[in-house]
């Protein structure tokens, strides 16, 4: 596991969403004065918005909504890539993203998992690291996506960052990592969330809340002056992939799409518009 990018990022909380943020602006501008207004009623004026939107309407016409992208001068082109590693290509993606101040969490990712007989599930994971071997992020093996993974070890991860117009899409075949790496990183979270993770067996049926919060503070009490042991059903996971695709959105629709992909063994044949990459990695265009 050495030679991984550490994902540690300061500032990876957003306090209020963008979209709540451009309404209270909005909302700002009608009112007599912009001082007059504090956080907490910015705050209220908000969730008044979000409950009118979601109560008034059983149907929402979203035909219009749609942002301005980039212009056609900064279109994307082969000849911008910065390597014809697509893992450094990545690299070089993940850290303009983490210097973007508008992207709160650059590392959160969609991971798509599916069962035996191909039903799809997704949801958001945090990347914790990436290497020339693959992804990684940690998670509870018992948990949906943990027994979808061990029945069908395969996996899609999406990232999008949206002030840059940008997604990258990876797939990959999925292992868990070493004992040892998991826990090496278990150890390395506060205290709080080593407890959060031995309270919580993820995507099972729970009472309510109480019932998590007096499991938290037995665990609490019961770790407060010994190390909390990593449990067997945490740890992490690696995508190894075999496609990665990077997407830059244009104003004209035109969105450039350009697709790395692992031939399997015995394929050594370029396609029509396909070129070598490096590491035995093949790219081409492909249409938005
Ligand atoms: C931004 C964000 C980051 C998250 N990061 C993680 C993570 O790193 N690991 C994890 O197990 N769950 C994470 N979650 C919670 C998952 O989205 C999900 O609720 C949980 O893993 C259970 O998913 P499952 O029932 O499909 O297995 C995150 C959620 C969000 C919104």
């Amino acid at each position: 596991m050495r030679g991984y990018v550490s994902v540690r990022l300061t500032n990876m909380r957003r306090i209020l969403s963008t979209s709540i943020l451009s309404y209270i602006s909005l909302l700002e501008r009608n009112l007599p004065s912009r001082a007059s207004l504090t956080l907490g009623q910015q705050s209220v004026f908000a969730q008044r918005f979000c409950r009118k939107v979601t109560t008034d309407s059983s149907s929402m016409d979203l035909s219009d909504m749609r942002k301005k992208y980039k212009g056609d001068e900064e279109c994307f082109e082969e000849s911008q890539l910065v390597s014809l590693d697509p893992i450094k290509q990545f690299g070089n993606w993940f850290d303009e993203a983490t210097k973007c101040p508008e992207i709160g969490e650059a590392n959160a990712m969609c991971i798509a998992t599916a069962t035996k007989d191909g039903r799809p599930s997704a949801r958001m994971v945090l990347l914790k690291g990436y290497s020339d071997e693959g992804f990684r992020f940690f998670t509870n093996y018992e948990s949906r996506k943990g027994s979808e993974l061990e029945s069908n070890p395969y996996a899609c991860l999406v990232f999008y960052w949206e002030p840059l117009n940008r997604q990258i899409r990876i797939e990959g075949a999925v292992e868990r990592i070493p004992f040892q790496s998991s826990c090496d990183y278990f150890h390395s979270r506060p205290k709080s969330s080593q407890i959060g993770a031995v309270v919580s067996r993820q995507s099972t049926p729970v009472p309510n809340r109480d019932y998590l919060r007096q499991k938290n503070a037995e665990l609490e009490e019961k770790y407060k002056d010994t190390q909390v042991p990593m449990p067997d059903y945490w740890g992490g996971y690696i995508v190894k992939p075999y496609l990665i695709e990077f997407w830059q959105g244009q104003t004209n629709r035109l969105h450039d799409r350009i697709v790395f992909t692992k031939p399997k063994d015995g394929e050594s044949e370029l396609g029509e518009f396909q070129h070598a990459a490096e590491g035995g990695w093949v790219y081409q265009r492909l249409s938005p």
